[in-house]
């Protein structure tokens, strides 16, 4: 079943696993809009996967505009994308015209905010209370590297505090969740006391869907594998003997 709409989300809710994979640009969404996927999202982890920076900080709403705009043109899949760092800081009337400018000139079906703070939960019920479909993310969370102090399984020993989220993000509109390097327990139980579709990534079997990022299920970074990566293929390694056999064959003997 396409997942059109956020009702079609719901529907999947326990069904079916929805996967979500992520898209930079027009090439690959629309190779990624030929396969059974059922949605795209365009992540602000292109700060590091398409621009070689080393977080999602610098990524502006300029970018994540035009990024979401080549996607739009690759795929009609349903398209998420990220409302980048700086913007909820920023205040509520910065957050709620990043949302509108990338449905409106991007053409994305819903946006995903980060974190359950105040401030994110009044964007949340702002925008899904005006026709703004809004996907949440908790856990790790890129964008507070700084205050999560690195890449770390969360809601180990507290999972109390993830799973009082979950519910604050569900009560807020969101249509969906990710669920990002939880605790594969705390993730279960977030799904279990949540109607809405819990999206995981590094937090176990138990969600209702996954999320990746298509650079690490295709391996096209050959010195950089996270343990959660789900790789399908290695065509990083394709691409290297594609372009020295390239190189070879031009070479006048
Ligand atoms: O930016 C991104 O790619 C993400 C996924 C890792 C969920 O937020």
């Amino acid at each position: 079943m396409t997942l059109k709409y956020p009702s079609h989300w719901l529907e999947r809710k326990g069904g079916p696993k929805i996967s979500v994979i992520t898209a930079y640009d027009y090439t690959f969404a629309r190779l990624i809009d030929r396969s059974q996927i059922d949605a795209v999202l365009v992540g602000d982890s292109l700060g590091m996967m398409i621009q070689g920076k080393p977080s999602t900080l610098p990524v502006t709403v300029d970018e994540m505009v035009y990024h979401s705009s080549l996607v739009r043109r690759g795929t009609q899949k349903f398209m998420i994308s990220d409302i980048p760092f700086g913007v909820i800081h920023a205040s509520f009337e910065v957050a709620c015209s990043a949302a509108v400018r990338l449905m409106k000139e991007a053409g994305a079906d819903a946006v995903k905010i980060e974190g359950a703070s105040e401030p994110c939960l009044n964007v949340i019920r702002h925008l899904t209370a005006n026709g703004i479909p809004v996907m949440g993310h908790l856990g790790f969370l890129p964008q507070s590297i700084h205050t999560l102090g690195g890449y770390r399984i969360q809601g180990k020993s507290g999972p109390d505090a993830l799973v009082a989220q979950s519910v604050q993000l569900e009560k807020a509109g969101a249509f969906a969740m990710v669920l990002e390097l939880i605790a594969d327990s705390t993730a279960a139980e977030i799904t279990k006391k949540t109607s809405i579709p819990t999206i995981g990534i590094g937090s176990g079997n138990s969600t209702d869907g996954q999320v990746q990022v298509l650079h690490d299920v295709l391996g096209l970074d050959p010195d950089f594998r996270p343990k959660h990566a789900m790789r399908m293929r290695d065509i990083g390694s394709d691409l290297i003997s594609a372009c020295s056999e390239f190189h070879n064959s031009i070479q006048i003997k």
